[in-house]
C-alpha cells in the first residue's frame, strides 16, 4: 500500500488531556489552557502527535458550582470558560501545538446544551417562543398531562422532565440538566454546523463527538418496544429496546453531513463516541468511496471493546480478529483503554506495571489509532472517590445509592463516580504534585501515589512506565509498518494462551510483536533468521541472541518485544 493512501489521522497517536486536571497556571487549583501550553514540550517529548481536549467552553454557574458536568453542559459554544483562560490564550495554544508539528482536537457536544444555555432559557420561556422547537418538548400523557409523554428512557434512567411554566416535558438523553437539542429543526442543524466550522476556522484539526448516537429520536415519539434482553451492547436496557432513541438512520445521515462540513476544510477528522457493537459502529463510518480508499461518514469511532478486556492474550486475539473483520483498510480501528468516564486501566489490571507495559506495547503496535488518557503513561491509579465528597454529576445524580451498594456494583464495572479517573496530573513529588502551587486546594485531591508515581521521577528511571511509552512511541514513529502496515496474527497454538504474537507489514518492512502475558520464561522459534530487536519492555535488553538459545527467541516473564 502506498503511503499517500493514508491520512495523518490514520497514522497518529492521540493523547487526551482533561483540561481541569492537567496543569494549573493561575493558582486556583483548576487546570487551565496556559498550564497546558507550559506542558506541551512534555507531550512532544513523550512522542504523541495529536492532543484531544475535553471541553473548556463556558458552562453556567450552576448550583452548587459551575462546570457541573465538567464542560459537557455548555452554555456558549463559541467561547472559553473563564476558569480555563481566554480566546487569546486558546489561539496561542493552537499556534504552539502547530508550531510543534502536532494536531489539536476539540470535544464537540452536539447532542445537548446546558439547561442554563440562553437557547434553552428562551425555549422554555413560552410555547410560542421561536426557540421553543430547538429542544424536544412534548405534552404529557392524558388525562392531565402529568405523566411523561411516552416510555422512553435516558442513559441514566428517567428521560423526561416536567416544566410547570410551559406545562410540557423536555427530553434528555443524559442528565436532567442537559436537555437534548432538536435535530429535526433545520435551524438547530444550521447553528451547530456553524459551530463546527467556527473552531475549524480557528485552526483546530478535528473533533471528538460526544454521544453521537443520540442526536435523532423517533419522529413519531412511539413507545420503545419490549425486547427480551436485560442489556445489550447497543443500548437495550431492562427489556426496553433502544430503537426509538439510539442509532437512528437519521443520525447516520447527519454524520455524513458533518463529514461533508469538515471536508470543506483541508485534512480534518471526526471521531465519534458511541458505546455499541462493532456492527453498529461500522455504520457510522458511512459508505465506501469508489476508489476504495475512503468513506463518507465519521473518520473514526471509538472502539470501547478494549476498555474492559482482561489481560488475557486469547481475549485480545479475538478482539483483533473482530476488528480486522469489521474494520479492514481503509477503515481504521481505534485502541482505547481509558478516558474521563472510566476507571483507570492500571487499577483494572491489578496495579501491575508489567501488565501495564504489555498493554502499552499492544496499544501502540496493533493496527489502529491509539488514544492515550493523560497520566496512563506514568501509571496513575484510580483515586478514592467517596460519595460524600464527590464532585462528579453522575455521582450526585445517584446520591440515593448508598456507598456499600456502589462498591458492589462497581465490581461489575458500573462506574458511579468519575472523580477517581480525573485526579490531577502528577508532575513531581512536591506538595500538590506540581499540578498547582502548594497551600492551594486542587479541585480534586491529588492521588497519594504521586510521591513515587510522577513524571519527574519516572523520567530519570530507565525502567519506568513513562520511559517504556517514550521508547515505544519513538519506535512507532520510526517504523511506518507500525503505523499503517497490514496486520496478521501469528498462531502459536497452545502457547496462544499465554502469548500474543502478530506482525505488521508495510511494503518490504515486516515487524514482529511478541507479548508474553505469563509469569514463565518462554522460548519461541524465531520466524526469521536474523531478527533485530527494536524494542523490549526490559530496559537493558539489547539483542535476541538466537545462537545462545538454539535459534529460539527467549521471552522473560511479562516481556514484550518488537523485532524485524
Ligand atoms: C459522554 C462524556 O464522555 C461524559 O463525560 C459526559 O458526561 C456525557 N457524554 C454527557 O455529555
Amino acid at each position: 500500500m502506498l503511503d499517500n493512501k493514508f491520512k495523518w489521522w490514520q497514522k497518529t497517536v492521540v493523547y487526551q488531556v482533561y483540561p481541569r486536571s492537567f496543569k494549573d497556571s493561575t493558582g486556583n487549583g483548576i487546570g487551565d489552557l496556559q498550564g497546558i501550553i507550559e506542558k506541551l514540550d512534555y507531550l512532544q517529548e513523550l512522542g504523541v502527535e495529536t492532543i484531544w481536549f475535553s471541553p473548556f467552553y463556558p458552562s453556567p454557574i450552576y448550583k452548587p458550582y459551575s462546570q457541573h458536568d465538567c464542560g459537557y453542559d455548555i452554555s456558549n459554544y463559541k467561547e472559553i470558560h473563564p476558569e480555563y483562560g481566554t480566546m487569546e490564550i486558546f489561539d496561542n495554544l493552537v499556534k504552539e501545538i502547530h508550531d510543534r508539528d502536532m494536531k489539536i482536537v476539540l470535544d464537540m457536544v452536539l447532542n445537548h446544551t446546558s439547561i442554563e444555555h440562553p437557547w434553552f432559557k428562551e425555549s422554555r420561556s413560552s410555547r410560542d417562543n421561536p426557540k421553543h422547537d430547538w429542544y424536544i418538548w412534548r405534552d404529557g400523557r392524558k388525562p392531565n398531562g402529568k405523566k411523561p409523554p411516552n416510555n422512553w428512557n435516558s442513559m441514566i434512567g428517567k428521560a423526561w422532565e416536567y416544566d410547570p411554566h410551559t406545562d410540557q416535558w423536555f427530553y434528555h438523553a443524559f442528565l436532567p440538566f442537559q436537555p437534548d437539542l432538536n435535530y429535526r429543526n433545520s435551524e438547530v442543524q444550521r447553528e451547530m454546523l456553524d459551530t463546527v466550522r467556527f473552531w475549524l476556522k480557528k485552526g483546530v484539526d478535528g473533533y471528538r463527538l460526544d454521544l453521537i448516537n443520540t442526536l435523532f429520536k423517533d419522529a413519531q415519539f412511539r413507545n420503545t418496544p419490549f425486547v427480551f434482553k436485560l442489556y445489550s451492547e447497543d443500548g437495550d436496557l431492562f427489556f426496553r429496546s433502544s430503537e426509538m432513541t439510539i442509532n437512528l438512520p437519521d443520525t447516520l445521515e447527519f454524520c455524513k453531513i458533518l463529514r461533508a462540513t469538515i471536508d470543506e476544510f483541508l485534512d480534518k477528522f471526526l471521531v465519534g463516541e458511541n458505546n455499541a457493537s462493532l456492527k453498529i459502529l461500522k455504520t457510522y463510518l458511512g459508505d465506501m468511496s469508489k476508489d476504495g480508499i475512503s468513506h463518507d461518514g465519521l473518520n473514526l469511532v471509538f472502539l470501547f471493546q478494549s476498555m474492559n478486556t482482561p489481560m488475557k492474550p486469547k481475549r485480545f486475539r479475538n478482539l483483533m480478529q473482530m476488528y480486522e473483520k469489521w474494520f479492514p483498510y481503509p477503515y481504521t480501528p481505534t485502541w482505547v483503554f481509558g478516558n474521563h468516564d472510566q476507571m483507570r486501566r492500571i487499577t483494572k489490571i491489578g496495579d501491575n506495571f508489567n501488565k501495564a507495559k504489555i498493554n502499552a506495547v499492544l496499544q501502540l503496535t496493533a493496527r489502529g489509532v491509539p488514544f492515550i488518557y493523560y497520566g496512563d503513561e506514568i501509571g496513575m491509579k484510580e483515586g478514592k472517590a467517596s460519595k460524600k465528597d464527590s464532585r462528579d454529576a453522575i455521582s450526585h445524580h445517584f446520591n440515593w445509592i448508598p456507598q456499600f451498594i456502589r462498591n458492589i456494583i462497581g465490581k461489575y464495572g458500573i462506574y458511579m463516580n468519575r472523580d477517581g479517573c480525573r485526579t490531577p496530573m502528577q508532575w513531581d513529588d512536591s506538595e500538590n504534585a506540581g499540578f498547582c502551587p502548594p497551600n492551594i486546594e486542587p479541585w480534586l485531591p491529588i492521588h497519594p501515589s504521586f510521591v513515587k508515581r510522577n513524571v519527574n521521577r519516572e523520567e530519570k528511571d530507565v525502567g519506568s512506565l513513562l520511559n517504556c511509552y517514550r521508547k515505544l512511541l519513538k519506535v512507532r514513529k520510526e517504523n511506518l509498518a507500525l503505523q499503517i502496515g497490514d496486520f496478521a496474527l501469528i498462531n502459536l497454538k497452545k502457547l496462544n494462551k499465554i502469548c500474543l504474537t502478530y506482525h505488521r507489514i508495510y511494503e518490504k518492512q515486516k515487524i514482529f510483536v511478541y507479548l508474553n502475558f505469563g509469569n514463565k520464561e518462554l522460548f519461541l522459534l524465531s520466524p526469521i533468521q536474523k531478527p533485530q530487536l527494536i524494542f523490549s519492555t526490559l530496559p537493558n535488553r539489547k539483542a535476541l541472541n538466537l545462537k545462545v538459545y538454539n535459534g529460539n527467541i527467549k521471552l522473560t516473564p511479562f516481556e514484550g518485544i518488537i523485532f524485524k
